[in-house]
């Protein structure tokens, strides 16, 4: 297992390149099961997740390849119904074949995820969707199986107690694209990323409005067909990179980074003190205050995102007061804060919220990732931390940042990947 070393107190600057967006990718590459065709999507990250969702396509009998950040699936000829639980536990987001098999093949048989580092992860929702298109849904042996002779189109309001869900919505859009009739989802999810999905769908020949809204209307087609498609940029990629900037009071363009996607997180950083300007082609992020302390809730999308509350959390550690970070979202998410106490941040946790009170310096210390933004906060708290950081595990971040460490390199950071 891979190991980072970090020896922190440089300020960053130059200039980096957002890759396209893991949480579009995946359900993405799913949605080619909803036909028998050929399909090319650009702007692929080299990611875990991403090779892991390759096999869960292949196992199902696609042929999936990668020429760099191109990806191509082809899935013709008979596909198998089946996600194993080898790789579901390897990546929760597997369950995005649910929606596509069903919808194609009126059959799927998905292993359950289980819980994962940022909390219990229920799949309710999910499960609520499809079955309110017409498929029998069980759960057995640790599997959700799912049968339907037809799909028909319905009226379903998906909304949970911790308000819309992102998968859910996108399973259910995926089979409902397929159904025979019209879907109204109320409560749909609005992220970037539902968007992506449901734009590539209708480049396939789907016919899906409202995405975007809380009200997605999907009118069912009997047939789709495949197409070339480039995917948006990572927000939480440009985020993370932007709080590096931030933390080491550098100077950063993330090239490419959209800002509309990213407002709640650049008023934020804002409101920290840090200046941002929005440009055609990427956003300039500058550092040269102390950090203001500020409170944080993270919410539903245009809220502020929960896959950037570990980074700001690392963020608000250095800051000049008590700031308040509330994950509403993910109410146990918060792996990283014992983690960053070892390197001397001064936080107290109570049920979904951390107090934070702003120390003056960190310091490196050896430390263990625990999921993939947590990683991401300990990585940009070691870059601002004086002395050495040792950071274990770091498989997690593999999964959603393509060659973090070169890249952090390239901006002047000193971060090494070494075999533990
Ligand atoms: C997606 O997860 C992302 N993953 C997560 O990114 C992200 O944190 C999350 O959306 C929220 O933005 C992918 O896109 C692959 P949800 P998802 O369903 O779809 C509750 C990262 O770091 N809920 O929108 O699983 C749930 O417990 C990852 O890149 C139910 O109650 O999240 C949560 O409180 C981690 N029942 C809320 O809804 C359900 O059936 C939102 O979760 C489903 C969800």
């Amino acid at each position: 297992m891979d190991k980072f070393i970090i020896e922190g107190g440089n300020r960053l600057g130059g200039e980096v390149e957002i890759k396209g967006a893991k949480n579009s990718i995946l359900p993405i590459l799913a949605a080619t099961l909803l036909t028998e065709d050929e399909f090319v999507i650009e702007n692929v990250p080299l990611l875990r997740d991403i090779f892991t969702m390759k096999k869960v396509l292949e196992t199902l009998g696609a042929s999936v390849s990668f020429d760099q950040n191109v990806i191509s699936v082809d899935t013709r000829g008979t596909v198998g119904y089946e996600a194993p639980y080898e790789l579901v536990k390897q990546m929760r987001a597997s369950y995005y074949v649910l929606g596509p098999l069903l919808g194609r093949l009126g059959r799927a048989r998905v292993s359950l995820p289980g819980g994962c580092a940022i909390g219990p992860r229920p799949v309710d929702l999910h499960i609520k969707g499809l079955r309110e298109l017409g498929a029998n849904i069980s759960v057995v042996h640790g599997y959700i199986e799912g049968f339907a002779d037809k799909l028909e189109g319905s009226y379903i309001f998906l909304e949970g107690t911790n308000g819309p869900s992102v998968g859910a919505t996108i399973n259910t859009m995926m089979a409902a694209s397929r159904a025979s009739g019209n879907t109204i989802i109320e409560g749909a999810a609005m992220e970037p990323e539902v968007m992506d999905v449901a734009n590539f769908l209708n480049r396939c020949g789907a016919k899906i409005r409202g995405h975007g809204t809380r009200r997605i209307e999907i009118k069912g087609v009997k047939e789709l067909s495949g197409c070339r498609y480039r995917v948006i940029p990572d927000r939480i990629e440009a985020g993370t990179f932007a709080v590096a900037a931030a933390i080491t009071k550098g100077e950063v363009f993330l090239q490419n980074a959209e800002g509309s996607h990213l407002e709640a997180v650049l008023k934020k950083l804002e409101e920290i003190g840090v200046s941002i300007s929005r440009e055609r082609n990427g956003i300039k992020v500058k550092m040269d205050k102390e950090i203001n302390s500020t409170d944080i809730e993270t919410g539903p999308y245009p809220g502020f995102p929960t896959d950037m509350q570990a980074q700001f959390t690392s963020l608000l550690s250095l800051s000049n007061g008590v700031s308040l970070v509330r994950d509403k979202v993910f109410e146990g998410r918060f792996m990283h804060v014992p983690e960053l106490v070892r390197m001397g941040a001064n936080l107290r946790r109570k049920s979904d919220y951390v107090i934070v009170k702003g120390v003056p310096f960190l310091s490196g210390a050896k430390v263990m990732a625990s999921d993939l933004r947590a990683s991401a906060a300990l990585v940009l708290a070691g870059l601002a931390a004086s002395g050495t950081t040792e950071i274990r595990r770091i498989y997690h971040i593999d999964r959603g940042y393509e060659n973090i460490e070169k890249r952090l390199q390239s901006l002047g950071a000193q971060i090494w990947r070494r075999g533990e």
